[in-house]
């Protein structure tokens, strides 16, 4: 089978936050593990901060419409893990500084959504199935079912949208569908939802399969506290959802070589972990002491991350013997708030406003909790990555989240949860985690079990094979 993954990220290449991780591993681990069966390629813009080019191959140009523009249009390959990935190139829509936050984002993935569908006789592979992902690539699967319904080479590509936050749907002013969107007449009621245009939207009516990245989160998303207006779509359309945790690639996050690392090691020998512990309290400035537990909090600094439920109970938890390492940015006021708690308490929490993929491998690496109480969680890595790292997840019972981390008191759990939204319950539970760490034989079988749980692909890819081979089956619609 034939499958084209179109994305407005894809690691290693570029990557701001999970879709990009999920870009970068599942096409992979789909052609390890199915290698003879599928031929799956990945297709990103090529964006100025795309910038080792080294193994790029030129593979064609063409002019791409876009309602009354002719816009140019070079594609770009490399193939890398046995997976193709194609770069679309046009530098007025991305040679930019950042990825997106532009004022014309809707008209950049438009081009660029047109343009993957544009380009396929030229690289001459037509899918059998194209997945897109968010609002960014949600025009593909609208465009396949409008402009390109008469085309027979298109005619039977099926179509995946898969949602990793419902809550950038790809809103615009309905007046801009032809302009911007080249989308008319009566094609139009497609994209528009209460009275605006929304991309995401347009792409659940359209493909065949809405999949999203766990399956409480498919859940979740049939209410609407969860599904950001979305829930009565959602519901119509229910009979094409599907929720597929996802995995993280474990020959990156790998502690037994990430050259991140003070110290490697593995499930087998976890007292080198307590040799990063002690070089990761060096670095932020703390007490070294590897009796002390340490929880690290991971995070873009946001209020749905569950911040309002930390800023109101994490300072029960520092009447215990304990240590916290805050790497994160975003809102201001999450920021001042973890700055002045830092200054409050100076031998127990180390904060570091920023984001850095070296520091926090090294945190996730000698840390003994993860913090990860989200309000909402589509899938969550952070807890998957440092379950990998032999650090413990504590974490709100939602999203994939639920689905990944089990409650140690249930026998066979993996880390701390929790679901009430109320700090003095965030509270307890990391106690009760703390409370288990000071056992220390107890603790070390759990680190060991954690670090053994299996959140490679491995647990998933089959599930998006099925759901291929599924749509395959299914015959014409
Ligand atoms: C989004 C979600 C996150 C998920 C990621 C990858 O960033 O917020 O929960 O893990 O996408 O699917």
């Amino acid at each position: 089978m034939k499958v084209l993954y179109a994305a407005s990220e894809a690691a290693p290449f570029i990557a701001t936050g999970g879709l990009g991780d999920v870009a970068g591993s599942l096409p992979k681990a789909l052609s390890q593990k199915y290698g003879d069966k599928i031929d799956i390629r990945v297709i990103i813009p090529l964006y100025q901060n795309i910038t080792d080019r080294s193994g790029f191959e030129f593979a064609g140009k063409t002019t791409v419409p876009l309602a009354w523009r002719q816009q140019y249009c070079g594609v770009f390959k490399q193939k890398m893990n046995n997976v193709t990935y194609y770069f679309i190139d046009n530098e007025y829509y991305f040679k930019r500084n950042e990825c997106y936050g532009h004022y014309d984002d809707g008209e950049r993935f438009a081009f660029f959504s047109k343009a993957v569908l544009f380009i396929l006789p030229m690289i001459d592979f037509v899918p059998d199935i194209i997945l897109s992902n968010d609002w960014q690539t949600s025009l593909i699967p609208v465009y396949l079912k409008t402009k390109y319904a008469s085309y027979s080479n298109y005619k039977n590509i099926k179509t995946v949208i898969t949602i990793h936050n419902i809550e950038y749907q790809g809103i615009y002013d309905l007046n801009i569908a032809e302009d911007v969107f080249d989308i008319h007449g009566k094609e139009k009621s497609i994209i528009e939802y209460n009275g605006a245009i929304n991309l995401l939207k347009g792409a659940m009516e359209t493909s065949d399969i809405i999949s999203t990245v766990s399956e409480s989160y498919s859940r979740e998303i049939m209410d609407d506290f969860y599904a950001h207006g979305l829930a009565k779509i959602i519901s119509s359309n229910s009979h094409k959802l599907r929720g597929i945790l996802n995995g993280i690639d474990t020959d990156f996050y790998n502690p037994e070589t990430d050259s991140a690392l003070f110290e490697n090691f593995s499930s087998k020998d976890i007292k080198k972990k307590y040799l990063n512990k002690l070089n990761l309290q060096m670095l932020a400035g703390l007490p070294q002491d590897e009796n002390i537990p340490v929880v690290a909090i991971i995070s873009r600094l946001v209020k749905h991350k569950g911040f309002e439920l930390i800023i109101h109970g994490i300072e029960e938890v520092l009447k215990e013997k304990v240590q916290f390492i805050i790497l994160g940015k975003g809102d201001r006021g999450y920021e001042l708030f973890f700055k002045s708690l830092q200054d409050r308490y100076h031998d127990k929490v180390a904060v570091r406003i920023d984001f850095n993929q070296d520091l926090a491998r090294k945190i996730y690496a000698g840390s003994d909790f993860l913090l990860m109480p989200s309000i909402s969680e589509p899938c969550g890595i952070a807890q998957m990555i440092a379950s990998r790292y032999g650090t413990v997840p504590i974490v709100r019972e939602t999203g994939g989240l639920k689905d990944s981390i089990h409650d140690c008191s249930l026998g066979f759990g993996n880390g701390f949860t929790f679901y009430e939204q109320n700090p003095r319950v965030l509270a307890e539970t990391i106690k009760r985690g703390l409370k288990v760490y000071s056992e220390k034989k107890d603790w070390e079988k759990l680190v060991e079990a954690v670090m053994n749980v299996d959140f490679s692909w491995n647990a998933s890819a089959y599930k998006y094979f099925d759901m291929f081979q599924g749509l395959l089956t299914q015959g014409e619609k």
